[in-house]
């Protein structure tokens, strides 16, 4: 086995290699002059199975180029299985076309790393069940929930009341809750398909004198948070805490989330940020080792 660590994984590549036990192969990469990517290979896979560890960062498009490259490059060039492992599965959201006329980015993505050549997909905390629902190789979805609550144990937040920041992800929420031992709630959401603005309004919760956490998958804008994080702030709880999977922390999102009353913000490594203090490379390896 060799686990080829791509242009936007290196880091996460290699702690999965070593947990693997496996070699690395590295790709070298540049930009056309035309702005074209160029990836290849920089050792032979022949031979082996390949694990392509390729994140879709931003510019999500390049790293999609890169990745599709990579895929294709590893079973032309001998690989006797490629296993595309994506730890953030950009273009997700968009599962189905929410106005007319729109595309399904999701569907469309699975389709092409399959007809690269993938023959088997890992992702963590894909944003919707139906988001894996595209593919027709084994695909699966790694839940980060027990490396985040391992971290806020550490932070003393066990028995924390965990809010969704909206009711799609009270399930994600609910799994981390029974982890730490607390509840799990969620506030109502509105995001104006348009222009993106997001309006958070109370649910039924108290969490007043108590340590909250504040989950979700993805921060972006952060909008969604800061609106959850002032709305919970407003009910003086004991501690707010913020945690995500995947941190894009668009613009001044970071800022923002400490103005609206977060002690502390973290996320995971499936995107390299400032923020991502814990790894998922061990949840990633114990999934490629299942299904070995
Ligand atoms: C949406 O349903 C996701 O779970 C996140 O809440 C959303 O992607 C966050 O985006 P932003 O940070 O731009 O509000």
């Amino acid at each position: 086995m060799k686990v080829i660590a791509g242009p936007t994984s290196t880091v996460l590549g290699r702690k999965v290699a070593e947990l693997l036990n496996s070699g690395v192969v590295d790709v070298e990469q540049r930009t056309f002059p035309d702005g074209g990517s160029y990836v290849r290979l920089a050792a032979p896979v022949a031979g082996d199975e390949a694990i392509v560890v390729q994140t879709l960062s931003r510019p999500q498009d390049t790293s999609i180029m890169q990745l599709l490259q990579i895929i294709s490059a590893a079973k032309r060039f001998g690989a006797t299985k490629v296993v595309a492992v994506v730890p953030y599965f950009a273009y997700a959201r968009q599962d189905k076309a929410f106005l007319e006329g729109e595309a399904v980015t999701c569907m469309l993505l699975s389709g092409l790393i399959e007809s690269a050549g993938a023959q088997a997909f890992v992702t963590v905390e894909a944003h919707s069940r139906d988001s894996m629902g595209y593919f027709t190789i084994p695909a699966a979805n790694v839940c980060a929930a027990p490396a985040i609550s391992g971290k806020l144990r550490e932070m003393g937040l066990e028995g924390a009341s965990v809010i969704a920041p909206d009711q799609g992800a009270l399930e994600r929420a609910r799994s981390l809750a029974k982890m730490l031992g607390g509840e799990s709630f969620s506030v109502k959401k509105h995001r104006d398909r348009v222009t993106g603005k997001v309006v958070v309004t109370e649910s039924d919760f108290d969490v007043s004198g108590k340590k909250a956490v504040i989950y979700d998958d993805i921060i972006s804008t952060g909008g969604t948070i800061v609106e959850t994080a002032k709305v919970v702030k407003k009910q003086n709880p004991a501690r707010i805490v913020v945690a995500c999977v995947h941190a894009l922390l668009v613009g001044d999102a970071l800022e923002r989330i400490f103005a609206a009353g977060a002690e502390r913000v973290f996320s995971t490594d499936t995107l390299p940020s400032k923020t991502d203090t814990v790894s998922v490379a061990p949840l990633i390896a114990e999934e490629l080792s299942r299904s070995a």
